[in-house]
């Protein structure tokens, strides 16, 4: 039987746009696909979507200031994005997220073509990142995540970090659009977006980032914890490039078996970079970039750097987070004359197992400043 929704309960009202498969008496069964659009999609949503099995978000406009809550849904709930969903600036300050989908599993998120996450970014970059005197909002909150897949999802004007994965596992992001573009602003004259990290990664395993499309300034992918995380067929423009860490002093502090592959990093500060943090401890196990192309790169094409976070400038590195296990494979490409081919800081006794092969990365100048470098590799 196909309802209406004069059928339906009065909350959902209107925002039922999508036929309904089946009810009994009054109650939706949780096969239900449901539709919150529009200015009043929002309220709805908070009233109830418990009996939604398939979650539509079309053309929201979330009310400025506040999260598009979509925690705790059913196991095997498919949420879709379509057209613009829209996430307004607000001069009071917010810290987000602006979208949380979190605590659940086997979720399907997707955005269908041409539908876009827009976070007003513009209105808040102030080149100053999350130390500007405005709060700015964290983006995407995707947290306690298992055997889940996002897919096709794009974000535009992001006001700082964009998507934080943390206690997931079995997570796969595919085809992943992050365009902050319009945010490459020069940040010392007070303009431009800051701190704007697309994916940071924590005490998750099993993760699968393909052919991510990132266009950013700050960390394209930075994993502080976790194990089992492949990013791969990305292009990674105008950031900070592909991280490990800042690994140490947090409540995780392992990052083990990380395969970074077949992508670009382009016009971005750093190429491959290992930072971990001084005076901390943990352990950073099998790391490896495989067919990487760097181009443009303006500070380091490769760094390894455990004197992280020291309040002194000239801090020697120290070895209570050991790197084992730091493979470059086929990682070649361009820094730019002002910037520095290859830089290597090591703890005493801290960076072992390197093993590079193909690593062709020029341009730059060579660093005269590397300590410590350890067999297979070179500075
Ligand atoms: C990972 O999640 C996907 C999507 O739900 C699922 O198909 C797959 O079986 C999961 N893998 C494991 C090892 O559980
Ligand atoms: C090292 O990490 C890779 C993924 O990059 C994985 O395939 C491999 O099994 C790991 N090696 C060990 C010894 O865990
Ligand atoms: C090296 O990596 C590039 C991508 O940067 C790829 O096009 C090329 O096929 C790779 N070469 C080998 C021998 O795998
Ligand atoms: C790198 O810089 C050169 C010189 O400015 C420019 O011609 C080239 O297009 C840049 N490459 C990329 C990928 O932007």
């Amino acid at each position: 039987m196909k309802i209406t929704a004069s059928l339906l309960p009065a909350f959902l009202g209107s925002a039922m746009a999508a036929s309904i498969p089946s009810t009994s008496g009054n109650h939706i069964k949780a096969s239900s696909s449901c539709t919150f659009s529009g200015s009043t999609g929002f309220d709805l949503l908070n009233k109830g979507h418990s009996s939604c099995q398939e979650i539509v978000i079309s053309d929201l406009q979330v009310p400025a200031g506040k999260t598009l809550s979509l925690d705790k849904l059913n196991p095997g709930t498919t949420v879709t994005f379509s057209g613009k969903t829209t996430f307004p600036y607000t001069s009071s300050g917010f810290a987000g997220p602006l979208l949380s989908i979190s605590s659940s599993s086997k979720l399907t998120i997707r955005g269908l073509s041409s539908s876009v996450l827009y976070g007003s970014g513009e209105k808040y970059w102030d080149g100053l990142g999350q130390k500007g005197p405005i709060k700015k909002p964290k983006f995407f909150q995707v947290h306690n995540l298992e055997d889940s897949v996002i897919e096709g999802v794009t974000i535009l004007n992001a006001p700082v970090q964009v998507m934080s994965i943390n206690g997931c596992k079995n997570l796969t992001v595919t085809s992943f659009t992050l365009d902050n573009k319009a945010g490459d602003g020069d940040w010392k004259a007070g303009k431009g977006g800051r701190n704007t990290d697309a994916f940071d990664i924590g005490s998750s395993s099993n993760i699968v980032i393909d052919g991510a499309k990132v266009y950013n300034q700050d960390d394209c992918v930075a994993i502080n914890s976790g194990t089992d995380i492949t990013f791969r067929n990305g292009l990674c423009s105008g950031g900070h490039g592909l991280s490990i860490g800042s690994v140490g002093g947090r409540s995780d502090n392992t990052v083990k078996n990380v395969l970074f592959e077949n992508s670009v990093i382009a016009n971005s500060e750093n190429g491959a970079r290992i930072k971990t943090n001084y005076g901390t401890t943990g352990l950073v196990s099998n790391i490896t970039y495989r067919n990487v192309k760097l181009q443009n790169i303006t500070k380091y094409g490769i760094m390894v750097d455990q004197s992280y976070g020291s309040s002194s400038k000239n801090a020697s590195p120290t070895n209570g987070v050991p790197i084992t296990g730091f493979t470059l494979s086929n990682v070649t490409g361009n820094v730019l004359s002002s910037g520095t081919n290859i830089f290597i800081n090591c703890g005493d006794g801290s960076c072992k197992q390197f093993e590079w092969n193909q690593v062709d990365v020029k341009g730059g100048k060579k660093s005269s400043k590397c300590l410590r470098v350890p067999s297979g590799a070179w500075c």
